[in-house]
C-alpha cells in the first residue's frame, strides 16, 4: 500500500474550508492507503497562541478528526509535538533549504504582513518543518487544499536535493488536491479564502456551528445582482456557493444549474445551508460524544505518538548517518 499523510493546525475550530478541502477526503483514504494524520501544533506557535486555549483546541481537534471518520485502528492519529523527530529532522532540513527559496513562499509573505509585530524565524522556516512532517514517513501522497500546493513543491525540491547528495533517502511526495472544495472562499468576501483568522465571523463556517448559525451565515452570503444560479467569471459568491454545494452533495455544476434554473438566490442559499447542516449533523454528534471521554482520546493520541515515533525514527536514523553524525 502507498502511504498518505496530512496535518492540520490547531489554531481554531476547523472551518468548512478545512473540511471540504482536506478532512472530508481523508477518511476515504483509509481504505486504499496506509494513512497518517496529525495535528501540527509545532507549526501553530509561529503565531502567538494562548497556552490554555491551544491545549483545549488540540484536544478538540483530535476529537474532530475522529468525528469526521478517522479511525485510530486504521490510521496513525498523532500530535506533532509528541513526536520529537519532527523538530529534529526540521532542523536538519533548515540546513538544506536556501533563504531565497523560503523568501518566495506566498504564505510567508501573507502571514508576515498579517502579523507584522511578530515575524519570527519559525514563520520563515515553516516549510522546512512541514517538509520534515512529510519526508519522515516516506509519504507518497499528501491530501491538502490548494493553498498548500507551494509548500508541497518546496518539499519535493528539498527531497530531491537531499537525494541528489546522499542517494535515495526520501520518497518524493505528490500532492492530492480535491476537484471540488480545494479552495473554499469566505461567504462575505468571496475573493479571499475562507480562513480561521477572518476578522468578519460571518464569512467563515466552523464545523461546530449550530444549524441556525450555519443557516444565517449562508442566508447572508454575498452574491451578485444577476439572479441566475450559474458558474461564471465574476460571479465569485455564486461560484463559491456552487462549489460548496457540489463538494457536499456530489452534484455537478450542470446538475446544480439545471435544478436551480428559474429559482432565486434565496432558495439556492437555503439549499446550500441545509446541505451543509445535514452533512455536519452526524459529525457534530460524534464530536460531542467523543469529547465526553478525554481518557479515551488521550489513550488514542499516546498510542498514535508511539507508532508515529517508531516509524519516524527509521528515517531520522538514516538521515543522521548520511549527514555524518556520530552514532551513540
Ligand atoms: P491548515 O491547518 O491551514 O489547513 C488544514 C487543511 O485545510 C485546507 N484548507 C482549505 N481547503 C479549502 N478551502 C479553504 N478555504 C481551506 N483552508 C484550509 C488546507 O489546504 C490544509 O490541507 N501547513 C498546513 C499544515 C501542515 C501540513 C503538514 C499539511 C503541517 N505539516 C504536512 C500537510 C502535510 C496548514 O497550515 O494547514
Amino acid at each position: 500500500k502507498k502511504r498518505s499523510l496530512s496535518l492540520i493546525q490547531p489554531t481554531s475550530i476547523p472551518t468548512l474550508g478545512n473540511y471540504l478541502g482536506a478532512m472530508k477526503g481523508w477518511a476515504s483514504f483509509q481504505d486504499d492507503f496506509d494513512t497518517i494524520f496529525g495535528i501540527a501544533d509545532l507549526h501553530s506557535i509561529t503565531v502567538r497562541q494562548d497556552p490554555a486555549k491551544l491545549r483545549a483546541q488540540t484536544t478538540q481537534l483530535y476529537a474532530m478528526l475522529m468525528a469526521v471518520g478517522l479511525d485510530p485502528q486504521k490510521s496513525i492519529l498523532f500530535v506533532q509535538s509528541h513526536v520529537p523527530q519532527h523538530s529534529q529532522l526540521g532542523w536538519i532540513l533548515n540546513c538544506y533549504t536556501q533563504f531565497g527559496e523560503l523568501n518566495r513562499m506566498t504564505q510567508f509573505k501573507d502571514k508576515a504582513a498579517q502579523h507584522a509585530d511578530n515575524v519570527n524565524a519559525g514563520l520563515f522556516t515553516y516549510p522546512c518543518l512541514m517538509a520534515a512532517d512529510i519526508l519522515l514517513y516516506q509519504a507518497d501522497v499528501v491530501p491538502v487544499g490548494a493553498d498548500q500546493k507551494q509548500h508541497l513543491e518546496i518539499t519535493r525540491d528539498i527531497a530531491e536535493r537531499f537525494n541528489g547528495v546522499y542517494g535515495n533517502v526520501f520518497t518524493v511526495p505528490e500532492p492530492y488536491i480535491p476537484k471540488a472544495g480545494a479552495r473554499v472562499m469566505s461567504l462575505q468576501n468571496p475573493t479571499s479564502k475562507m480562513s480561521k483568522s477572518d476578522p468578519n465571523p460571518k464569512g467563515t463556517v466552523h464545523l461546530t456551528d449550530e444549524p441556525n448559525v450555519i443557516m444565517k451565515k449562508f442566508k447572508s452570503a454575498i452574491t451578485d445582482s444577476e439572479m441566475s444560479v450559474h458558474y461564471a467569471e465574476g460571479k465569485d459568491g455564486i461560484n463559491n456557493l456552487m462549489t460548496i454545494y457540489s463538494a457536499v452533495t456530489g452534484d455537478s455544476f450542470e446538475t446544480i444549474e439545471h435544478d436551480f434554473s428559474g429559482k432565486g438566490y434565496g432558495d439556492f442559499k437555503k439549499a446550500v445551508g441545509e446541505a451543509v447542516v445535514a452533512e455536519l449533523e452526524p459529525v457534530q454528534k460524534r464530536y460531542n460524544e467523543l469529547l465526553q471521554d478525554k481518557k479515551y482520546l488521550q489513550e488514542c493520541w499516546t498510542q498514535g505518538a508511539d507508532t508515529a515515533s517508531r516509524l519516524a525514527n527509521r528515517t531520522l536514523t538514516k538521515v543522521m548517518k548520511k549527514v555524518g553524525f556520530l552514532a551513540k
